[in-house]
């Protein structure tokens, strides 16, 4: 099941994650300073964080980096030269990966360059080899229109998402809400994702888990679940890769 935090708790959660490479760890802790018991602990575990402390020596803006790491590690998702649009990139540490991956920044001569493209509700800082559209809310048509004209040739090599709606706290709904921004990628899928392109989203395992399941099977060659080792074990959450796009143009939506 996926962590649910209380509103005050995930807000506290951002900043800790916001706060990483500028400003340590005293002044994350002093923002939450006057909160609650449950805050203090997720405080006290995030600090502990092996992640945690990985992301602030490497200087990935997010633990979340590891995840895409091992993923890419393990799966070779990203190589030089790829396009990837990167959907819920806030604060940008799958868009620090993506960058170095791919080559965006042109920092191996040798590789081709490769283009990344971070979307979020949130505003992302810059970041070199990255463009970000923020704040830009992919249930927005206008939002996509924007996405195919940066992205080069108007399409993505690869379509990470990392993106959570804000938890509710009713397990359900949290549920339904996430699968339906992932079901709305694949909607729109035909007209940005390049055929033979890879698909990467987060879910939280639930009832509808089976649609999205479904959906990757039709339009893919080969799926599979991922638990990378930085998503924690009490979470719901895994990953889905997707590979091999099957479909070009289409009735998407986008
Ligand atoms: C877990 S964070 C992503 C962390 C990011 N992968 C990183 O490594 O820095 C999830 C993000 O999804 C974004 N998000 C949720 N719904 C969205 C939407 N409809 N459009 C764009 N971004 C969205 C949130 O604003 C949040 O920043």
């Amino acid at each position: 099941m996926p962590i649910r935090l209380p509103l005050s708790l995930a807000r506290c959660c951002r900043l800790a994650c916001a706060s990483l490479p500028r400003h340590g760890f005293h002044t994350a802790a002093s923002h939450c300073k006057a909160r609650t018991g449950a805050e203090h602990l997720w405080l006290t575990r995030h600090l502990k964080d092996p992640f945690v402390k990985a992301a602030r020596v490497e200087s990935y803006r997010c633990r979340s980096a590891f995840k895409l790491l091992e993923m890419d590690t393990r799966h070779r998702i990203l190589r030089p030269g790829l396009r990837v649009l990167d959907c819920g990139a806030a604060p940008g540490a799958w868009s620090q990966v993506a960058v170095q991956r791919v080559n965006a920044a042109g920092t191996d001569p040798s590789s081709p360059v490769g283009f990344v493209l971070g979307v979020d509700l949130l505003h992302i800082a810059p970041l070199g080899g990255a463009t970000f559209l923020c704040p830009a809310d992919v249930t927005d048509p206008r939002t996509w229109q924007r996405i195919r004209e940066l992205l080069p040739g108007g399409r993505a090599d690869v379509i990470l998402s990392d993106m959570a709606p804000n938890a509710t706290g009713i397990r359900g709904l949290d549920h339904d809400r996430l699968i339906g921004l992932c079901l709305l990628l694949l909607d729109v899928a035909p007209n940005v994702l390049c055929p033979g392109g890879t698909f990467l989203c987060k879910t939280w395992a639930g009832s509808q888990s089976h649609r999205l399941q479904k959906r990757l099977t039709e339009e893919f060659q080969g799926t599979r679940t991922l638990k990378p080792e930085a998503s924690r074990k009490e979470s719901s959450e895994v990953y889905l890769l997707a590979t091999q796009y099957r479909r070009a143009e289409g009735p998407g939506r986008a």
